[in-house]
């Protein structure tokens, strides 16, 4: 089944695991640090700017965002983290609301871990690729940013990437470029074929 993205709405907001939908549609979950560009990814997704709220200041999403794609999947925009100017109490909340995210036990069909390819190979994104192969949490590592560099570029820094986090799994990782539409078309139909995979026809 193809998932038609351009049918994205709101559809709410959860300061609260216990306000979170149920789980009565596959779930995809935007992951990675703050300022990573995960709203600017769910807007892009669904080619509408004024969908999820982007912001120069880290820390824009303070809530987890559902939006409700097609009426067939849920995307939940979580709170980044590694918000350090944030007040301390602040940072806590969405520190500890993300990260009850995946030890809640809520049945995540996919999580989209966005990486900033312009950055160096941070602690903690290798701890979450860790956590999520322990926990067995599906996941494709996207970078992101990619309209900062030429291709000869952005592919050495690619091959870089994967060799810091030891990446065996390639066809589950993106570049994309939500500024400039870059692979988003592949990203899409990825989503598609993983949430919705088409029963074989070999026989
Ligand atoms: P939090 O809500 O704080 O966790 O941030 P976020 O991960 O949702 O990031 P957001 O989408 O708000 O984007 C942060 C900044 O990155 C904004 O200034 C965006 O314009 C910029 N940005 C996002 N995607 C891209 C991209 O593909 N290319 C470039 N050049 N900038 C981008
Ligand atoms: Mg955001």
């Amino acid at each position: 089944m193809i998932i038609n993205f351009r049918k994205t709405n709101f559809w709410g907001v959860a300061a609260e695991l216990t306000s979170c939908p149920e789980s009565d549609r596959p779930e995809v979950v935007l992951s990675g640090k703050s300022n990573v560009g995960k709203s600017s990814l769910m807007n892009a997704l669904a080619d509408n700017r004024k969908l999820a709220r982007v912001s120069q200041t880290p820390g824009k999403t303070r809530l987890v965002v559902y939006f409700d794609v097609d009426s067939l999947i849920y995307i939940a925009d979580l709170p980044g983290y590694g918000y350090a100017k944030a007040p301390k109490d602040i940072k806590d909340k969405f520190a500890k609301l993300a990260d009850q995210y995946f030890t809640s036990g809520r049945k995540i069909a996919l999580t989209l871990h966005l990486i900033d390819i312009r950055h160096e190979p941070s602690k903690e994104d290798q701890h979450m690729l860790a956590y999520m192969n322990e926990q067995q949490i599906p996941y494709f590592i996207v970078f992101v940013k990619c309209d900062k560099f030429s291709t000869a570029q952005l592919n050495k820094r690619l091959s870089e990437q994967m060799d810091y986090f030891d990446i065996q799994d390639k066809a589950h990782c993106f570049a994309v470029s939500s500024e400039r539409k870059m692979g988003l078309d592949d990203l899409r139909d990825a989503i598609s074929a993983f949430i919705f995979p088409e029963p074989s026809t070999a026989n």
